[in-house]
């Protein structure tokens, strides 16, 4: 069954707030987006699996923990997705990146794709798909798809934003896959935007219409 974590940390909430203002512009919407990734990942990796390594230190030997970050594999769903990458990186420099492209047909809401590259993917390894917005979930479960098709085992999914629609529509589809999100909202509007949300985030990260 799905685990749905809202992440509500006072300093995610925090620069949640800023970037639902429509005054805040697009630089520091993308440096604010950078950091609250960057927030997400230390919860989001929390169970990743550790491997023991013999070391000295100066003063004798021991055995320490090291992570094998290279099983870790970042999607990004472009093209808002990309706004999450470096945060994660921060913190999972050696995480391997891979891109799904999607846009959302604007009379249907649903999932266009139009570009895939996933890295390979062994069984062992975590992927993470990136999104700030889960709105009706199509983008969510498109990618999710294209991964499991590959081979995706482990699988788990962190946006921002989260309609109550999308975490429903996500969790029946992918059962497997739990979600990490900053915040969830009350509901779409009739074109399927989140409110209160933030408006269309791909937009707002880079300064377009
Ligand atoms: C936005 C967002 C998600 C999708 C969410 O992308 O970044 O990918 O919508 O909506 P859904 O849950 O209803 O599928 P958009 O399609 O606007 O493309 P863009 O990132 O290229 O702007
Ligand atoms: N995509 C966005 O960017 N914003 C929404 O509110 C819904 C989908």
């Amino acid at each position: 069954m799905t685990k749905v974590m809202i992440m509500d940390h006072p300093l995610i909430q925090h620069k949640i707030g800023i970037i639902r203002n429509e005054k805040t512009e697009h630089k520091v919407f993308r440096e604010l987006v950078s950091e609250i990734s960057m927030l997400m990942a230390y919860e989001v990796t929390r169970d990743l699996a550790l491997e023991d390594e013999v070391i000295r230190t100066p003063m004798a030997q021991t055995t320490v923990k090291t992570l094998q970050e290279d099983q870790v594999s970042l999607i990004p769903i472009l093209r808002a997705g990309l706004g999450m990458i470096d945060g994660m990186l921060t913190l999972i420099p050696n995480a391997r990146v891979g891109f799904v492209g999607l846009y959302r047909d604007h009379d249907t809401s649903k999932p266009i794709e139009y570009y895939c590259k996933l890295p390979d993917i062994v069984d062992e390894s975590l992927s993470i798909v990136l999104d700030p917005m889960l709105a009706t979930g199509g983008s969510a479960i498109a990618a999710i798809n294209l991964i499991k098709a590959k081979g995706g085992k482990n699988i788990k999914f962190v946006c921002l934003i989260a309609a109550p629609e999308g975490i429903e529509a996500l969790s029946k589809a992918h059962p497997d896959v739990d979600i990490y999100a900053a915040a969830k909202d009350e509901r779409l509007n009739e074109i399927n935007y989140i409110l209160p949300g933030l408006g269309d985030a791909g937009d707002r990260l880079y300064g377009t219409k």
